[in-house]
């Protein structure tokens, strides 16, 4: 069984930054390569800051990991970004951008993660959720399937992985 998820806090700045690198590092399909990503967690400790005080519409799920990871860099199992933007024409959309150690795969983590995000997204008034998924990526795609959405479209050679182009599903689901 997985342990509950919850929405992140600020105090979870770091840990989530350490999620982040583990999953640039062990996964090909994240959108960065190891060593792009900050090292200063300032910078997303003032954006959870914002989401909580409610500045910005964006939210953030996470999994706590196991019970002795509790304050150290690897305190989370995995998480779920969604992005708003308060702008009045795109305030109903959300982006998903989502990640599970390896260490902790196949728990139902990710669909826990997922589940919370569209209920919150439902509480919140958004009409829809969005993302892109690596079309050769077939247990986020099996995830996201499962979940209600629909691929919506192809785009084509978006991305350059070790010299390679490769393709993206634009998926949405709605609500
Ligand atoms: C994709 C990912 C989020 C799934 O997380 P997870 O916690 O392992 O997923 P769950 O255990 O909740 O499984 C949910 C469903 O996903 C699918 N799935 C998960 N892993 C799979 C695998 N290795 N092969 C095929 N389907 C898989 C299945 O449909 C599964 O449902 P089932 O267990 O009832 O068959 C996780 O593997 C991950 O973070 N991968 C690396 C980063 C990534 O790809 N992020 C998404 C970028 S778009």
């Amino acid at each position: 069984m997985p342990r509950p998820v919850r929405f992140a806090v600020p105090g979870d700045a770091a840990a989530l930054l350490g999620l982040q690198h583990a999953l640039d590092d062990e996964s090909r399909f994240m959108l960065f390569e190891p060593d792009e990503r900050d090292h200063d967690p300032a910078r997303l400790r003032h954006r959870l800051e914002a989401q909580a005080g409610g500045t910005d519409p964006s939210y953030t799920v996470v999994a706590d990991a196991d019970a002795d990871a509790e304050g150290t860099d690897e305190a989370l199992a995995g998480y779920v970004g969604v992005t708003v933007s308060p702008l009045a024409r795109s305030r109903r959309t959300g982006y998903v951008v989502m990640g599970v150690r390896a260490s902790h795969a196949r728990r139902g983590i990710g669909r826990a993660l997922l589940g919370a995000a569209a209920e919150a997204a439902r509480r919140r008034g958004l009409r829809r959720l969005e993302l892109v998924v690596m079309t050769h990526n077939h247990a986020a795609l099996n995830l996201y399937l499962t979940c209600g959405f629909v691929v919506e479209g192809l785009r084509r050679s978006g991305l350059e992985i070790d010299g390679r182009p490769v393709d993206q599903y634009h998926m949405g689901l709605l609500f």
